[in-house]
């Protein structure tokens, strides 16, 4: 839980979400980052407590995120879970770390070259992951939630785009690898998402962020391979024995 001593810079190093909320009130990661969040909200006339509120919120909501055993939760539940914890996650994140990368790499890429190739990547992953969910979210989820619900009679339903449910889910696992590949490669070349001694506050939060995207896309992932995808296909299985 941050508190007001602490300086901006200690706070999104410790919560990552804490740079979106500063954002919101307009704290400037750069050139408030060794200011005390106290000193900060002087400057721009906020309510401290407001700040701090909302921080708490933000930080609850990230420790919410995987309230249950999701193996336990029914189909529906497990794909809503997916699309508004994880799904959403990436909307929201992704574009604003490729922002955040881009002004950093315009300010610091003489003493950190290895910026460019950060921008790069996650225009990449943000290209890759959006059309990526979009595919799940239009075809593939529904697809399960009908076999689910039992309201495919007959298998494969003529309308359907492919002829067994393991073609799509081969597909998106495939681009599960693809991400889990650029991940791996950010991760190599920030040295395991470590800031430099001199980063100024966008670069740690940035960082901190890239660090809670990696375990965010690993939760994200095992709900889809190990746990929605088996259970489609063998959905599918059973449905195919009864036709
Ligand atoms: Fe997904
Ligand atoms: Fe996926």
């Amino acid at each position: 839980m941050p508190t007001s001593t602490q300086s901006i810079r200690e706070i999104v190093a410790t919560q990552p979400s804490a740079a979106r909320i500063f954002e919101r009130f307009d704290i400037d990661l750069c050139s408030q980052a060794e200011n005390s969040l106290d000193c900060a909200c002087a400057e721009l006339q906020l309510s401290i407590d407001q700040v701090l509120e909302k921080l708490a919120n933000a930080e609850a909501q990230e420790e919410g995120h995987l309230p249950v055993d999701p193996a336990t939760l029914p189909t529906e539940r497990l794909i809503q879970q997916i699309v508004r914890v994880h799904h959403q996650y990436i909307r929201q994140e992704l574009p604003r770390f490729a922002e955040m990368a881009q002004k950093l790499a315009d300010k610091r890429s003489d003493r950190a070259p290895e910026l460019k190739a950060v921008v790069e990547l996650l225009e990449e992953l943000r290209a890759e992951m959006l059309k990526h969910i979009q595919k799940e979210e239009q075809v593939l989820f529904p697809f399960i939630a009908q076999m689910d619900q039992e309201s495919i009679v007959v298998y494969p339903p003529a309308r359907a785009c492919f002829r067994s449910v393991s073609h799509p889910i081969f597909m998106m696992e495939q681009e599960h690898e693809s991400a889990n590949r650029i991940v791996a490669e950010l991760r190599q070349l920030t040295i395991g998402f470590e800031p430099p001694e001199w980063a100024c506050a966008t670069h740690i939060a940035l960082f901190a962020g890239l660090r809670e995207f990696e375990t965010d896309l690993k939760q994200h992932v095992h709900l889809e391979n190990d746990i929605l995808f088996p259970r489609a296909i063998e959905m599918e299985g059973v449905l195919n024995h009864r036709g």
